[in-house]
Protein backbone atom coordinates (compact mmCIF):
# COMPACT_ATOMS: atom_id res chain seq x y z
CA UNK A 1 0.00 0.00 0.00
CA UNK A 2 2.61 2.37 1.29
CA UNK A 3 4.32 1.49 -2.36
CA UNK A 4 1.39 2.28 -4.47
CA UNK A 5 0.93 6.12 -2.59
CA UNK A 6 4.43 6.73 -3.18
CA UNK A 7 4.19 5.76 -6.96
CA UNK A 8 0.94 7.84 -7.33
CA UNK A 9 2.39 10.68 -5.79
CA UNK A 10 5.66 10.32 -8.48
CA UNK A 11 2.97 9.69 -11.02
CA UNK A 12 1.30 13.05 -10.54
CA UNK A 13 4.45 15.32 -9.58
CA UNK A 14 5.57 14.30 -13.66
CA UNK A 15 2.31 15.46 -15.16
CA UNK A 16 2.11 18.92 -16.75
CA UNK A 17 -1.31 20.40 -16.77
CA UNK A 18 -1.40 23.43 -18.79
CA UNK A 19 -4.88 23.50 -20.93
CA UNK A 20 -8.27 23.46 -19.52
CA UNK A 21 -8.59 19.58 -20.97
CA UNK A 22 -5.48 18.44 -19.21
CA UNK A 23 -7.10 20.13 -15.90
CA UNK A 24 -10.56 18.19 -15.96
CA UNK A 25 -8.96 15.41 -16.74
CA UNK A 26 -6.69 15.85 -14.32
CA UNK A 27 -9.51 15.70 -12.06
CA UNK A 28 -11.59 13.21 -13.26
CA UNK A 29 -8.45 10.55 -12.80
CA UNK A 30 -7.46 11.57 -9.48
CA UNK A 31 -9.72 13.69 -7.13
CA UNK A 32 -13.36 12.51 -8.66
CA UNK A 33 -15.78 10.47 -6.64
CA UNK A 34 -14.34 7.44 -8.43
CA UNK A 35 -10.91 8.73 -8.44
CA UNK A 36 -7.45 7.09 -7.74
CA UNK A 37 -7.25 9.20 -4.70
CA UNK A 38 -10.51 8.32 -3.20
CA UNK A 39 -9.75 4.70 -4.31
CA UNK A 40 -6.90 4.54 -1.68
CA UNK A 41 -9.23 6.07 1.08
CA UNK A 42 -11.41 2.22 -0.17
CA UNK A 43 -8.56 0.90 0.65
CA UNK A 44 -7.66 2.17 3.55
CA UNK A 45 -10.06 -0.22 5.37
CA UNK A 46 -7.93 -3.52 4.59
CA UNK A 47 -5.04 -1.43 6.53
CA UNK A 48 -3.64 -3.72 8.78
CA UNK A 49 -4.07 -1.87 12.35
CA UNK A 50 -0.19 -1.26 13.38
CA UNK A 51 0.07 0.45 9.78
CA UNK A 52 -2.72 2.14 9.86
CA UNK A 53 -1.18 5.67 11.34
CA UNK A 54 1.54 5.89 8.45
CA UNK A 55 -0.86 4.82 5.59
CA UNK A 56 -3.31 7.40 6.76
CA UNK A 57 -1.01 9.93 7.08
CA UNK A 58 0.27 9.71 3.53
CA UNK A 59 -3.32 9.28 1.90
CA UNK A 60 -3.69 12.40 3.38
CA UNK A 61 -0.31 14.42 2.40
CA UNK A 62 -1.32 13.02 -1.59
CA UNK A 63 -4.52 13.68 -0.99
CA UNK A 64 -3.67 17.52 -0.44
CA UNK A 65 -0.90 17.53 -2.60
CA UNK A 66 -3.62 16.46 -5.56
CA UNK A 67 -5.42 19.15 -4.38
CA UNK A 68 -2.99 21.96 -4.36
CA UNK A 69 -1.86 20.79 -7.68
CA UNK A 70 -5.13 21.38 -9.37
CA UNK A 71 -6.05 24.46 -7.45
CA UNK A 72 -2.76 26.04 -8.79
CA UNK A 73 -3.04 24.94 -11.87
CA UNK A 74 -5.89 25.93 -12.29
CA UNK A 75 -5.19 29.49 -11.57
CA UNK A 76 -2.07 29.49 -13.81
CA UNK A 77 -4.31 28.18 -16.84
CA UNK A 78 -7.45 31.35 -16.69
CA UNK A 79 -4.84 33.83 -16.16
CA UNK A 80 -2.79 33.02 -19.26
CA UNK A 81 -3.55 34.81 -22.15
CA UNK A 82 -3.65 34.54 -25.61
CA UNK A 83 -0.65 34.73 -27.30
CA UNK A 84 -1.41 37.58 -29.89
CA UNK A 85 1.64 36.59 -32.03
CA UNK A 86 0.27 33.63 -32.81
CA UNK A 87 -3.31 34.89 -34.29
CA UNK A 88 -3.82 34.57 -38.21
CA UNK A 89 -5.48 37.79 -39.20
CA UNK A 90 -5.92 36.60 -42.88
CA UNK A 91 -7.85 34.12 -41.87
CA UNK A 92 -11.88 34.92 -43.43
CA UNK A 93 -14.15 35.76 -40.57
CA UNK A 94 -16.90 33.50 -39.68
CA UNK A 95 -20.00 34.08 -41.54
CA UNK A 96 -22.55 36.68 -40.44
CA UNK A 97 -25.93 34.86 -40.99
CA UNK A 98 -28.14 38.15 -42.49
CA UNK A 99 -32.31 37.79 -41.56
CA UNK A 100 -34.64 38.78 -44.38
CA UNK A 101 -37.81 40.62 -44.41
CA UNK A 102 -41.01 38.99 -43.73
CA UNK A 103 -42.79 38.31 -46.91
CA UNK A 104 -46.12 39.95 -45.28
CA UNK A 105 -43.82 43.26 -44.67
CA UNK A 106 -42.26 43.61 -48.12
CA UNK A 107 -46.15 43.33 -49.83
CA UNK A 108 -47.37 45.74 -46.80
CA UNK A 109 -44.60 47.87 -48.21
CA UNK A 110 -45.56 47.16 -51.61
CA UNK A 111 -49.08 47.90 -51.39
CA UNK A 112 -47.75 51.33 -49.56
CA UNK A 113 -45.26 52.33 -52.14
CA UNK A 114 -47.98 51.74 -54.64
CA UNK A 115 -50.72 54.14 -53.03
CA UNK A 116 -48.59 56.55 -52.14
CA UNK A 117 -47.32 57.73 -56.01
CA UNK A 118 -50.63 58.67 -55.87
CA UNK A 119 -50.93 60.70 -52.91
CA UNK A 120 -51.84 57.79 -50.03
CA UNK A 121 -50.21 58.54 -46.24
CA UNK A 122 -50.11 55.82 -43.71
CA UNK A 123 -52.25 56.13 -40.60
CA UNK A 124 -52.29 53.59 -37.50
CA UNK A 125 -54.79 52.75 -35.03
CA UNK A 126 -55.31 49.87 -31.65
CA UNK A 127 -55.65 46.63 -32.17
CA UNK A 128 -57.63 46.32 -29.24
CA UNK A 129 -60.30 48.46 -29.77
CA UNK A 130 -64.37 49.18 -28.90
CA UNK A 131 -67.56 48.60 -30.48
CA UNK A 132 -68.12 51.93 -31.92
CA UNK A 133 -65.31 51.91 -33.65
CA UNK A 134 -64.73 48.62 -35.25
CA UNK A 135 -68.74 47.76 -35.63
CA UNK A 136 -71.54 50.57 -35.17
CA UNK A 137 -69.61 53.83 -36.33
CA UNK A 138 -69.36 51.63 -39.34
CA UNK A 139 -73.06 51.11 -39.42
CA UNK A 140 -73.36 47.90 -38.13
CA UNK A 141 -76.78 48.01 -35.95
CA UNK A 142 -76.98 46.37 -32.58
CA UNK A 143 -78.44 43.22 -33.30
CA UNK A 144 -78.02 42.26 -36.90
CA UNK A 145 -76.12 39.44 -38.66
CA UNK A 146 -73.57 41.68 -40.16
CA UNK A 147 -71.80 41.59 -37.11
CA UNK A 148 -71.46 37.55 -37.63
CA UNK A 149 -69.98 38.39 -40.60
CA UNK A 150 -66.41 38.46 -39.09
CA UNK A 151 -66.68 36.62 -35.74
CA UNK A 152 -64.71 38.60 -32.83
CA UNK A 153 -62.57 37.72 -30.21
CA UNK A 154 -63.83 39.66 -27.24
CA UNK A 155 -61.89 40.66 -23.92
CA UNK A 156 -62.67 39.08 -21.47
CA UNK A 157 -65.08 40.37 -18.29
CA UNK A 158 -65.05 43.52 -20.56
CA UNK A 159 -66.91 43.04 -23.71
CA UNK A 160 -67.00 46.78 -24.95
CA UNK A 161 -63.44 45.50 -25.92
CA UNK A 162 -62.40 43.49 -28.89
CA UNK A 163 -59.85 42.87 -31.06
CA UNK A 164 -60.62 44.74 -33.89
CA UNK A 165 -61.70 42.55 -36.84
CA UNK A 166 -60.74 44.59 -39.32
CA UNK A 167 -58.85 48.07 -39.79
CA UNK A 168 -61.55 50.10 -40.91
CA UNK A 169 -61.42 50.62 -37.09
CA UNK A 170 -58.97 53.18 -38.15
CA UNK A 171 -60.76 54.98 -41.10
CA UNK A 172 -63.61 55.71 -38.12
CA UNK A 173 -60.64 57.08 -36.27
CA UNK A 174 -59.68 59.77 -38.66
CA UNK A 175 -62.43 60.58 -39.51
CA UNK A 176 -63.45 62.17 -36.02
CA UNK A 177 -60.19 63.74 -35.81
CA UNK A 178 -59.70 65.19 -39.44
CA UNK A 179 -61.33 67.26 -42.20
CA UNK A 180 -61.99 65.95 -45.89
CA UNK A 181 -59.56 66.03 -47.83
CA UNK A 182 -58.83 62.31 -46.11
CA UNK A 183 -56.31 59.92 -48.63
CA UNK A 184 -54.92 57.63 -46.11
CA UNK A 185 -53.57 54.17 -45.55
CA UNK A 186 -54.34 51.75 -42.91
CA UNK A 187 -52.11 48.48 -42.40
CA UNK A 188 -51.98 46.56 -39.58
CA UNK A 189 -52.84 43.41 -37.88
CA UNK A 190 -56.26 42.11 -37.36
CA UNK A 191 -57.89 39.06 -35.61
CA UNK A 192 -60.65 37.01 -36.21
CA UNK A 193 -62.28 33.99 -34.62
CA UNK A 194 -62.41 31.09 -36.60
CA UNK A 195 -60.41 28.29 -37.13
CA UNK A 196 -57.12 28.04 -38.53
CA UNK A 197 -56.54 26.14 -42.06
CA UNK A 198 -54.62 26.34 -45.19
CA UNK A 199 -56.57 29.16 -46.33
CA UNK A 200 -57.40 31.12 -43.41
CA UNK A 201 -55.85 32.14 -40.17
CA UNK A 202 -56.98 33.44 -37.12
CA UNK A 203 -54.70 36.41 -36.84
CA UNK A 204 -53.90 37.85 -40.33
CA UNK A 205 -53.44 41.78 -41.74
CA UNK A 206 -54.99 44.01 -43.99
CA UNK A 207 -54.48 47.38 -45.53
CA UNK A 208 -57.21 49.37 -46.28
CA UNK A 209 -57.32 52.74 -47.67
CA UNK A 210 -60.07 55.58 -47.71
CA UNK A 211 -60.50 59.02 -50.33
CA UNK A 212 -62.61 61.54 -49.43
CA UNK A 213 -63.37 64.89 -50.93
CA UNK A 214 -65.71 67.01 -52.56
CA UNK A 215 -66.66 65.04 -56.08
CA UNK A 216 -65.12 61.53 -55.11
CA UNK A 217 -66.79 59.03 -57.93
CA UNK A 218 -67.02 55.18 -58.38
CA UNK A 219 -65.22 55.70 -61.44
CA UNK A 220 -62.10 57.33 -59.18
CA UNK A 221 -62.54 54.15 -56.86
CA UNK A 222 -62.46 51.90 -60.45
CA UNK A 223 -59.27 54.22 -61.45
CA UNK A 224 -57.30 53.78 -58.42
CA UNK A 225 -57.78 50.16 -57.95
CA UNK A 226 -56.86 49.13 -61.99
CA UNK A 227 -53.39 51.20 -61.25
CA UNK A 228 -52.95 49.63 -58.34
CA UNK A 229 -53.48 46.42 -59.45
CA UNK A 230 -51.25 46.82 -62.78
CA UNK A 231 -48.68 48.02 -60.26
CA UNK A 232 -48.89 45.01 -58.19
CA UNK A 233 -49.15 42.38 -60.45
CA UNK A 234 -48.25 43.72 -63.99
CA UNK A 235 -49.35 45.94 -66.66
CA UNK A 236 -51.57 42.95 -68.49
CA UNK A 237 -53.79 43.25 -65.17
CA UNK A 238 -57.57 43.29 -65.90
CA UNK A 239 -59.78 43.98 -63.06
CA UNK A 240 -63.57 42.69 -62.35
CA UNK A 241 -66.24 44.37 -59.79
CA UNK A 242 -69.17 42.11 -58.77
CA UNK A 243 -71.55 44.03 -56.54
CA UNK A 244 -71.47 42.83 -53.29
CA UNK A 245 -72.41 44.42 -49.24
CA UNK A 246 -70.64 45.99 -46.49
CA UNK A 247 -72.43 48.14 -44.01
CA UNK A 248 -70.36 50.78 -44.08
CA UNK A 249 -70.24 51.63 -48.21
CA UNK A 250 -73.16 51.93 -51.00
CA UNK A 251 -72.62 50.71 -53.32
CA UNK A 252 -70.50 47.69 -52.66
CA UNK A 253 -68.28 45.29 -54.84
CA UNK A 254 -65.84 42.78 -54.21
CA UNK A 255 -62.79 43.39 -56.78
CA UNK A 256 -61.11 40.28 -58.77
CA UNK A 257 -58.22 40.24 -60.84
CA UNK A 258 -56.89 38.46 -63.86
CA UNK A 259 -55.64 35.18 -62.67
CA UNK A 260 -51.56 36.36 -62.90
CA UNK A 261 -50.62 32.43 -63.27
CA UNK A 262 -52.46 31.70 -66.27
CA UNK A 263 -53.27 35.20 -67.40
CA UNK A 264 -57.03 34.51 -66.81
CA UNK A 265 -57.36 30.79 -69.19
CA UNK A 266 -58.05 29.22 -66.34
CA UNK A 267 -55.57 27.11 -63.92
CA UNK A 268 -55.87 25.30 -60.58
CA UNK A 269 -54.85 28.33 -58.82
CA UNK A 270 -57.99 30.69 -59.89
CA UNK A 271 -59.94 27.80 -59.92
CA UNK A 272 -60.82 27.83 -63.81
CA UNK A 273 -62.38 31.00 -63.30
CA UNK A 274 -59.54 33.18 -64.99
CA UNK A 275 -60.39 35.62 -61.73
CA UNK A 276 -59.02 35.55 -58.16
CA UNK A 277 -60.72 37.91 -56.03
CA UNK A 278 -58.62 40.23 -53.74
CA UNK A 279 -60.62 43.13 -51.71
CA UNK A 280 -63.83 44.37 -50.69
CA UNK A 281 -64.78 48.34 -51.54
CA UNK A 282 -67.40 50.59 -52.54
CA UNK A 283 -68.21 54.24 -51.69
CA UNK A 284 -68.76 55.27 -48.28
CA UNK A 285 -72.27 55.19 -46.83
CA UNK A 286 -73.65 58.73 -45.75
CA UNK A 287 -74.47 57.84 -42.73
CA UNK A 288 -71.07 56.40 -41.90
CA UNK A 289 -69.85 60.09 -43.04
CA UNK A 290 -72.59 61.97 -40.83
CA UNK A 291 -71.63 59.73 -37.68
CA UNK A 292 -67.93 61.13 -37.73
CA UNK A 293 -68.91 64.82 -38.13
CA UNK A 294 -68.44 64.71 -41.96
CA UNK A 295 -70.97 66.56 -44.64
CA UNK A 296 -72.41 63.95 -46.46
CA UNK A 297 -73.72 66.88 -49.33
CA UNK A 298 -70.44 68.31 -49.35
CA UNK A 299 -68.34 65.26 -49.40
CA UNK A 300 -68.41 61.41 -50.96
CA UNK A 301 -65.54 59.00 -50.54
CA UNK A 302 -64.38 55.43 -51.31
CA UNK A 303 -62.72 52.93 -49.11
CA UNK A 304 -61.51 49.21 -49.86
CA UNK A 305 -59.49 46.60 -48.02
CA UNK A 306 -57.74 43.71 -48.76
CA UNK A 307 -55.27 41.00 -47.01
CA UNK A 308 -51.99 41.33 -46.57
CA UNK A 309 -51.63 37.08 -46.66
CA UNK A 310 -53.74 36.94 -49.61
CA UNK A 311 -52.13 39.26 -51.67
CA UNK A 312 -48.34 37.62 -50.52
CA UNK A 313 -49.43 34.26 -51.47
CA UNK A 314 -50.97 34.99 -54.92
CA UNK A 315 -47.79 37.21 -55.30
CA UNK A 316 -45.59 34.27 -54.54
CA UNK A 317 -47.69 31.36 -55.27
CA UNK A 318 -47.43 30.16 -51.50
CA UNK A 319 -50.34 27.53 -51.04
CA UNK A 320 -51.00 27.69 -46.97
CA UNK A 321 -51.59 30.60 -45.12
CA UNK A 322 -49.81 28.77 -42.61
CA UNK A 323 -46.36 29.06 -43.73
CA UNK A 324 -46.62 32.93 -42.65
CA UNK A 325 -47.04 32.00 -39.51
CA UNK A 326 -44.32 29.59 -38.37
CA UNK A 327 -41.63 31.45 -38.72
CA UNK A 328 -39.32 28.49 -39.89
CA UNK A 329 -36.11 30.15 -41.48
CA UNK A 330 -35.84 27.90 -44.83
CA UNK A 331 -39.45 29.06 -45.65
CA UNK A 332 -38.25 33.00 -44.56
CA UNK A 333 -34.85 33.01 -46.61
CA UNK A 334 -36.58 32.80 -50.09
CA UNK A 335 -37.58 36.45 -49.37
CA UNK A 336 -35.67 39.40 -49.90
N1 LIG B 1 -63.38 45.93 -43.87
C1 LIG B 1 -63.75 44.99 -44.91
C2 LIG B 1 -63.30 43.61 -44.48
O1 LIG B 1 -62.66 43.45 -43.50
C3 LIG B 1 -63.12 45.34 -46.22
C4 LIG B 1 -63.64 46.62 -46.80
C5 LIG B 1 -62.97 47.80 -46.53
C6 LIG B 1 -64.75 46.65 -47.60
C7 LIG B 1 -63.46 48.99 -47.05
C8 LIG B 1 -65.21 47.82 -48.13
C9 LIG B 1 -64.58 48.99 -47.87
O2 LIG B 1 -63.58 42.64 -45.12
Amino acid sequence: MIEKIQKLKAEISSLSIDTPDKLEAFRLKYLSKKGLISQLFFDFKHVSPEQKKEVGQLINDIKTYAYSLFESSRIRISSQKTDISKIDYTLPSYPVKLGSRHPVSLTRQEIVEIFSRVGFTVSEGPEIEDDWHVFSGLNFPEVHPARDMQDTFFIFKNPDYLLRTHTSSVQVRVMEQSKPPIRQLFPGRVFRNEAISARSHCIFHQVEGLYIDTDVSFSDLKQTLLYFSKELFGPDTRIRLRPSFFPFTEPSAEMDISCSICNGKGCNVCKYTGFLEILGCGMVDPKVLEDSHIDSDKYTGFAFGMGIERIAMLKHQINDIRYLFENDVRFLHQFI
